[in-house]
């Protein structure tokens, strides 16, 4: 019979593309093999169980996505169906920790807002590639995305975690402890704006290696702005529901948030401050890397 573990999560997400070759990130490591060996060695994996996702799709999406412009030479794109997304959900190595938070969130209200587990690998990946030392992270919900972080930072890294919400906040210091990383975790409670202005008047303009941003949408731009201060040429800054359930493409949908991405999106590809690729992952994660030429 089939199961459906994963109701919260997919009720969003089942119908998204999936990410693009990553493999060109890999030239922005600084990576130190003997330490990342180490952080690898501490984190236990189990296969994820075999799965089954629902789609909110009436009709059975095609597998491939047929560029109609022949300028991009029909090239056929890949399509996630809900099997297939099963399938890249049973590829993912999820930490046992990471698999019960996400458990345990998925009774919330609010439930569908954590990151998907490919994308939690993935944040996880881009901290390591990066060697990431100091970590910021708008918008922690029950701690999800904040603790795949977390876990692969060294024992000296940092994350400065953003969020307003009290309630969430207990739910995430629960599992950074449980988890054995609440030293390097520096927990900000407030509006993610200010908590950003306070470390940039704290002097700490520069220091940090990578930012994830997935709070409110309408302040993504205001967000990115401060972020660009605080990351240090090089680091990173990634972005999370870039395309908004598809609706940033629908011209039809023009509430403020749908809005508000759209102008983001836009804004990002004409920043000459950073380089950007915007991944097809989850709900859609934009990756933008701090130029040297600002
Ligand atoms: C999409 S959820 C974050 C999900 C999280 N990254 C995860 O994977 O579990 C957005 C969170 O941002 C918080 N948030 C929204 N606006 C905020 C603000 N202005 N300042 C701080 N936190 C905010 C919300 O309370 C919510 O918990």
């Amino acid at each position: 019979m089939a199961t459906r573990p994963f109701p919260s999560l997919l009720r969003l997400r089942s119908s998204l593309l999936p990410s693009t070759p990553l493999l060109a990130l890999l030239s922005l490591s600084s990576l130190s093999c003997r330490t990342t060996k180490r952080r690898l060695a501490s984190l236990h994996f189990v296969p994820s169980p075999p799965r089954t996702v629902r789609s909110l799709a009436t009709v059975t999406a095609p597998p491939v996505v047929v560029a109609e412009d022949d300028k991009y030479g029909r090239k056929q794109v890949i399509s996630v169906t809900p099997q297939l997304y099963d399938y890249i959900l049973s590829n993912v190595r999820e930490p046992p920790i990471l698999r019960e938070l996400r458990e345990e969130t998925a009774t919330m209200p609010g439930s569908q807002m954590q990151v998907s587990p490919d994308q939690a690998q993935l944040l996880a990946m881009l901290v390591q590639i990066l060697g990431a030392q100091r970590c910021i992270e708008v918008g922690i919900y029950t701690g999800y995305s904040s603790l795949a972080i977390a876990l692969v930072l060294p024992e000296s890294g940092r994350l400065v975690a953003c969020e307003r919400d009290v309630k969430c906040l207990e739910i995430a210091k629960k599992y950074y402890e449980r988890a054995g990383v609440s030293h390097k975790v520096d927990i900000k409670h407030g509006l993610a704006v200010e908590s950003l202005r306070s470390l940039i008047q704290n002097g700490e303009s520069c220091s940090f290696d990578f930012a994830f941003v997935d709070a409110e949408k309408r302040m993504y731009s205001e967000y990115f702005e401060l972020l660009l201060q605080l990351v240090r040429i090089g680091g990173l800054i990634v972005i999370d529901n870039v395309l908004w359930h598809g609706k940033v493409a629908d011209p039809q949908v023009n509430d403020s948030k749908t809005i508000s991405l759209r102008n983001f999106n836009r804004k990002i590809l004409e920043d000459k401050r950073i380089s950007t690729s915007m991944v097809p992952i989850g709900d859609g994660m934009t990756i933008c890397q701090k130029r040297a030429d600002i």
